[in-house]
């Protein structure tokens, strides 16, 4: 089934995005996932948390941030003691993108012209969702909502006032890239991480 919603159209509910988001084909990759992943958690929470994109387990599973980032996020987020189910939690590209390697599914990473003909599934689900604010784990994310290249580390760890429906943005590193890190660095990398975390957590402003 090959549906898309008229241009323009926003859906007009979650179920409906989902759908649409899933037969999505204004990009490649859709054909090739098992599904689209759209976000989940409270409708009106104080925040959005947004990655980048479904790997293979969110793929399968049609959950965001359930793999090893995931796993990553949730245990900073319990060491804040800052539940997974306030918050919303989504991402910029919708469809996992991968290449066959034997039988094995290799996550390759979303060009732009995919990440920006998938912003506006984004946009909706941020007005059907109207979180407060909004954290963009990693430079994909923080890209799709501030509508600009964003420099990470540069950028981190305050909110930013740039969208036009008022909503702050705040940027920190995806867990992806704690994982990326050698041993050696990853403690005070993550230290840091969780200072951003709890800092985006305790005032949206
Ligand atoms: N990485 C993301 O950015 N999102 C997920 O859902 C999983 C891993």
């Amino acid at each position: 089934l090959h549906v898309r919603p008229a241009e323009g159209v926003a859906p007009a509910d979650l179920g409906e995005l989902r759908a649409a988001a899933h037969a999505c084909r204004a990009c490649p990759i859709g054909a090739l996932a098992t599904q689209a992943v759209c976000g989940e958690g409270p409708l009106a929470p104080r925040h959005m948390l947004v990655g980048e994109q479904p790997g293979d387990q969110e793929d399968l599973a049609g959950r965001p941030f359930v793999g090893p980032a995931g796993q990553l996020l949730d245990r900073a987020m319990a060491q804040l003691g800052w539940a997974r189910d306030s918050v919303y939690l989504a991402n910029a590209v919708k469809h996992f993108k991968y290449e066959l390697r034997g039988k094995r599914r290799i996550h390759k990473t979303a060009a732009q012209r995919e990440a920006d003909a998938c912003a506006h599934w984004l946009d909706s689900e941020i007005s059907l969702v109207r979180p407060e604010g909004l954290v963009a784990l990693g430079a994909t994310a923080a890209r799709a909502l501030l509508g600009r290249p964003v420099a990470v580390q540069a950028e981190r760890g305050a909110w930013l006032h740039e969208r036009s429906d008022g909503r702050p943005v705040f940027v920190t590193l995806h867990p992806s890239a704690l994982l990326r890190l050698a041993d050696g660095e990853r403690v005070e990398a993550y230290a840091r991480w969780l200072d951003d975390l709890e800092r985006a957590r305790g005032t949206v402003s």
